[in-house]
């Protein structure tokens, strides 16, 4: 196994703050509130700049040229050379990214065969996606049982910054559902490690929670959610509590590890890649776990 250790309110009327939300959603990539596509291109300008600089002055970086975590994108080399991955699925591949990362896998190992999957696509991704016929892209939630038999089967699904999302399915019957439909799970999620067991993040209470989100108790969503904890979300159909938009779960690595020994999975790769953003609960973990010979 290559292991790296150690293992380690907005105020307003209600119907134009879903509406300002759901703009808000639907923009293009890491585009903000009011932010024109000419400041989007200049932003972007300037991240590649800074980008080659660091690169000529030799400055260690995070970050590809398009933003993308190398972390990940060594994940993903690791995957496709080690478990001879030609067909992939990119669960929950768009927000910030644009698909970026499904379009890399596919571009630098030649994958013939892709799914990418989210409930908020974006004007780029929709463009980008017509350059690649192998690619399929399935506008939904993917807990949603219907969207299994979409994908069939494929050598490996991609969970990046996504399971710590999942409730209702949760996590662990996410990782269930897709078992049987692929041999490899490529799992780069922030893991909680301050505590042995996984927690629900809402269950910690309100103050606790702020202290383990990386968001403010000013942010519209997450006050919404507050307000709303039990109604029906419009879009989502379900209430606001169990919505994918917000940080759901505290996973701890021993849960992880458990429930992919249950489904017949080994661990072939785990790196601690650092504390996520100002989060001391949080640590960003990448993860290969293979198919056993033998498992269904
Ligand atoms: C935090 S972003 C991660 C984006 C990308 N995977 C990355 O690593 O940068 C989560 C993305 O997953 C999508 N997502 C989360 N849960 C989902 C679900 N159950 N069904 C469909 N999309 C989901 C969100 O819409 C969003 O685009």
């Amino acid at each position: 196994m290559d292991q790296q250790l150690p293992l380690k309110s907005i105020k307003g009327h209600k119907r134009n703050r879903e509406e300002r939300y759901m703009k808000e959603r639907q923009t293009v990539g890491t585009q903000r509130k009011g932010e024109t596509d000419c400041c989007m291109a200049m932003k972007n300008t300037v991240k590649k700049l800074t980008h080659l600089t660091k690169y000529f002055f030799r400055i260690e970086q995070a970050h590809n040229i398009d933003n993308l975590k190398l972390d990940k994108l060594h994940l993903i080399d690791y995957a496709c050379r080690n478990a001879k991955i030609e067909s992939f699925a990119d669960l929950g591949g768009v927000w910030g990214v644009n698909g970026g990362y499904t379009f890399y896998g596919i571009k630098k190992h030649k994958i013939k065969t892709a799914f990418l999957v989210d409930t908020d696509f974006t004007k780029e991704v929709l463009k980008k996606s017509k350059k690649h016929r192998g690619l399929t892209l399935i506008n939904a939630n993917f807990g949603d049982r219907n969207v299994i038999p979409q994908i069939g089967k494929v050598d490996a699904i991609f969970l990046f910054d996504v399971l710590l999302h999942q409730v209702n399915p949760d996590w662990d019957e996410i990782l269930q559902m897709y078992a049987a439909s692929t041999r490899c799970f490529v799992i780069y999620n922030q893991q909680f490690i301050a505590s042995e067991k996984t927690v629900r993040l809402l269950d910690l209470g309100y103050e606790e929670f702020f202290q383990n989100v990386p968001r403010a108790k000013d942010n519209p969503l997450y006050n919404e959610v507050f307000e709303k904890m039990y109604e029906i979300h419009p879009r989502h159909n379900r209430i606001w509590r169990d919505i994918h938009n917000i940080w759901q779960w505290g996973i701890v690595d021993e849960d992880l590890f458990a429930k992919m020994k249950e489904l017949g999975f080994t661990l072939q790769y785990y790196k601690n890649c650092g504390q996520f953003y100002n989060l001391k609960n949080f640590e960003n973990h990448a993860f290969v776990f293979k198919k056993n010979r033998y498992a269904v």
